[in-house]
């Protein structure tokens, strides 16, 4: 283990704690949709960690776990004669702290978790071959946060998509260490002082990439190194290196998962993130609920860590961008006018903030109680909406601007 990473469980950090509770709220609204459904589900938190810091705070595996329990706990609520409830195998695969986090997991449902001691490159696809050999239609999660990239692999991120009823992964992208190693194998010298700029760096993997096809294995092709050429020539510099990487990183998932978001967890505005969380799904509502939970994260992110609790008037994204409410109508727009058909709320919604990113919360968008661009677009007659109930119990039609609970709203272009 790298001698940076030897404190990481001692004290919970606070981008820690971003990075669990944007694991921790988007389980729950995953955990009742999949529930909802009758094929059984794995999660697989393929780099566990202790299960819990010493100074008490729970780690991403018991984090997931109470995330499991208030969906279980709603599923009973909605069943109250009973019912079978889907499967759910939790499977946690950890190197170093197996035996840490088996013992915080004590108590837990006989058979809903299992601690697999090892790698995770070793042990990965014998896990998921065992869960494919013993049910057909499987829904599969992975949560990928190791401290580098060395151990990402994206020919198994592709093939998830095949195999399973439904695949998602929430990966921990070191997306500037990938560039640190890309300059290294291509042997073009790192401009920036690295002592400076991986000071704050903690999670940092001291393991070296050794060649040209390990770091395309890691992004998927080779479309890196046309980055490199460029921040070699002096064209660009390490933090237009690192965007434009993230960037084509989420394109070259797109082959395979329809819907991609990251957020950048950076320390301070205008510095290179400290790494990117990098969501992936084939389904428009997990991506919406993603977008809308990281907009909520960024909040906090942007207020509490960024800005020691100083308020802006405007709300930031994570990459530190303004975004004001003529820029949402401009993009609104934009993708309206290629909305010719009626379109589902949940699917427009989730093309907007992959094609544009995480820019706003929902209810900037759409559900906003006191208004929301949408809202203003329906009232000014600039698109057709078509809503499903049409009309209240009490017979007035019907005004919702959310999916979900029976509610199917579809719009498009005047
Ligand atoms: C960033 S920490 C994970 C933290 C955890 N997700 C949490 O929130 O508590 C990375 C973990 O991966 C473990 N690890 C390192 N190399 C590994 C490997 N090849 N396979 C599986 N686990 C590994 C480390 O021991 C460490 O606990």
């Amino acid at each position: 283990m790298s001698k940076n990473n030897r404190d990481f469980f001692k004290q919970k950090k606070i981008w820690s704690e971003v990075k669990d509770e944007l694991l921790g709220c988007y389980l729950v609204p995953y955990f009742n949709k999949i529930l909802s459904m009758s094929n059984p589900i794995l999660y697989v938190d393929c780099f566990a960690g202790k299960g819990k810091f010493d100074d008490g705070k729970n780690g991403s595996p018991l984090t997931t776990l109470d995330s499991l329990d208030k969906s279980i706990a709603q599923w009973r609520t909605a069943h109250p004669h009973g019912g079978s409830m889907p499967q759910v195998c939790m499977r946690f695969i950890e190197l170093n702290h197996a035996k840490d986090l088996e013992a915080n997991l004590v108590g837990q449902p006989a058979g809903r978790c299992e601690v697999i001691d090892g790698k995770f490159e070793d042990n990965i696809i014998p896990l998921l071959q065992k869960a494919i050999d013993r049910h057909r239609s499987l829904n599969v999660f992975l949560y990928v946060d190791p401290y580098g990239v060395k151990v990402l692999n994206a020919t198994l991120f592709d093939a998830l998509t095949m195999v399973f009823s439904t695949a998602e992964l929430l990966i921990n992208l070191n997306s500037f260490g990938f560039i640190r190693e890309a300059c290294r194998v291509m042997k073009v010298a790192f401009r920036e002082k690295e002592e400076e700029i991986f000071r704050d760096l903690e999670e940092y993997d001291s393991s070296t990439m050794d060649s040209i096809d390990e770091l395309d294995a890691i992004a998927g092709g080779g479309y890196w190194q046309s980055i490199i050429t460029d921040y070699s020539k002096g064209t660009i510099d390490c933090y237009q290196a690192e965007k434009e990487f993230a960037r084509q990183y989420k394109l070259r998932l797109r082959q395979k998962y329809n819907y991609v978001l990251d957020m950048p967890i950076r320390l301070k505005a205008g510095q290179h993130p400290k790494y990117r969380m990098v969501h992936a799904t084939n389904h428009p509502d997990g991506c919406t609920l993603m977008a809308d939970n990281i907009a909520k994260r960024t909040d906090r992110l942007v207020i509490e860590i960024q800005s020691s609790g100083q308020l802006s008037l405007i709300p930031q994204t994570a990459e530190n961008e303004m975004i004001d409410d003529c820029i949402l109508e401009e993009k609104v727009r934009e993708l309206l006018s290629i909305t010719t058909e009626y379109t589902r709320l949940n699917k427009f919604l989730a093309d907007f903030y992959n094609e544009y990113g995480v820019l706003c919360d929902l209810s900037r968008l759409s559900s906003g109680r006191s208004g929301s661009i949408l809202k203003n677009f329906e009232k000014n007659g600039e698109i057709l909406v078509s809503r499903k109930p049409a009309f209240t119990d009490r017979g007035k039609p019907t005004k919702f601007w959310q999916e979900g609970k029976g509610n199917i709203l579809m719009l498009k272009r005047r």
